[in-house]
């Protein structure tokens, strides 16, 4: 991992200290396209990240260099209203401004700081590298406003400006919405949330949480990367939400105590599905069985039953596919490959779909025998190349330095 904070004082030839923080991405376990509907989810935070070096000034100017990008751009925190650099900013920089927007809208008060932006959460892989970099960018707001802020956890952070990390994580879904993607809680919540060790269920209506220890010992999480990028995502991403909320409105007829979809059970829904347009129907069906997966997951992972909890992702994956329709062939054979490999739990595709990555869960001795299999097969059959690596749940956003 390259030291974010020597790039630093490459950048800017700076050799004071700098401020060093981190937002992780993550890997979704169960519970997908569940947490715009007020369900459920069940998401850990990866040890790939998104880092950010920094160092405070006096002007009201944020200067980034992105290590990714190789490309360095500004933005001014003058002035009323939308923040607007000069020209047409690079897309990477609407990430910070729109975070610097709603946390000054949220009465932080902001300070300029030069900063290098560095990560290794694949982007548009599904493992959210914008959540982690929006995260990662409200951590440098606060430690730039507070340069006596000591290195801890966000929690501490946030604390520090009256703040909590769940309404942190609101606040950075926000300035992604306003970057176009109209986002559930589950990515930003994660990130400031994770636990070493853990997955985490949430519940995205009241943010209640429960940390559940992964038996890493029996089964690793193993991440492939079917290195489709994802196209228009946020086109297809915001029709399945409009979708959602569309089922949700009709099926209230029935019941008005529905506020989203989370609020309808398997029971209602069957009774009253013929009522429901088609695509409405099926978007509906998966989110609703979605849910009732992810609170079985939860119960079968407490109670070590890793089967079943493997059989509930197929089930998700294959709900995904054929009900959400946001698969697509290359996640498919992924998906297959690893259901042919013994002593495989269970793969599906992770994060909202539209080509980025699996996560499989498997036994510790079959990860070898997966990782040969998908090399062998995978390019041979999609002319791509796979990325392959077993994660461990890692801790939640941090100012490490
Ligand atoms: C993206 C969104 C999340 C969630 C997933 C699908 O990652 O950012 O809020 O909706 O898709 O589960």
């Amino acid at each position: 991992m390259p030291d974010v904070a020597a790039r630093y004082r490459e950048v800017f030839g700076q050799t004071g200290p700098v401020r060093v923080v981190h937002g992780p991405g993550r890997v979704n376990l169960i519970g997908e396209h569940t947490d715009y509907n007020g369900g459920f989810v069940m998401p850990m935070a990866l040890e790939a990240s998104v880092r950010i070096a920094l160092y405070p000034h006096q002007e009201p100017v944020v200067r980034l260099w992105s290590e990714q990008f190789a490309e360095r751009a500004e933005f001014s925190l003058a002035g009323e209203g939308p923040l607007e650099p000069p020209d047409e900013p690079p897309h990477w920089l609407r990430y910070p401004m729109k975070v610097a927007e709603v946390l000054a809208e949220a009465r932080v008060p902001l300070y300029g700081f030069n900063g290098v932006v560095e990560g290794d959460v694949p982007v548009g892989s599904g493992l959210s590298s914008s959540a982690a970099y929006e995260v990662a960018a409200a951590l440098a707001f606060l430690v730039a406003s507070k340069p006596d802020l000591p290195a801890g956890p966000a929690q501490a952070a946030a604390e520090a400006h009256g703040l909590t990390t769940g309404r942190l994580a609101q606040l950075c879904q926000a300035a992604e919405h306003r970057v176009g993607v109209r986002c559930g809680i589950m990515d930003q919540f994660i990130s400031l949330h994770g636990r070493r060790g853990h997955a985490i269920i949430l519940d995205c209506r009241d943010l209640s949480y429960e940390a559940v220890p992964l038996p890493t010992d029996r089964a690793k999480v193993v991440i492939i990367d079917s290195a489709v990028r994802r196209k228009l995502t946020s086109g297809a991403y915001n029709e399945r939400r409009s979708q959602c909320e569309e089922g949700a409105g009709r099926l209230r007829k029935f019941d008005p105590d529905i506020k989203d979809l989370r609020d309808v059970s398997l029971d209602l829904f069957r009774a009253h599905e013929e009522s429901l347009p088609q695509v409405v129907r099926r978007r509906c069906r998966h989110v609703i069985t979605e849910d009732a997966r992810v609170e079985e997951s939860a119960a079968a992972l407490k109670a070590g039953n890793l089967e079943r909890f493997g059989r509930l992702m197929g089930d998700s994956h294959d709900s995904l596919r054929d009900d959400y329709e946001v698969s697509g062939p290359e996640l498919d054979l992924l998906v297959q490959m690893a259901r042919g490999v013994p002593g495989v739990l269970g793969s599906r595709l992770t994060g909202a779909g539209f080509g980025g990555c699996t996560v499989t869960l498997a036994r510790p001795e079959a990860v070898e025998p997966l990782r040969r299999a998908v090399l062998a097969q995978y390019p041979q059959q999609t002319g791509l190349q796979p990325r392959i690596w077993v994660s461990d749940a890692a801790d939640g956003a941090a100012v490490d330095v």
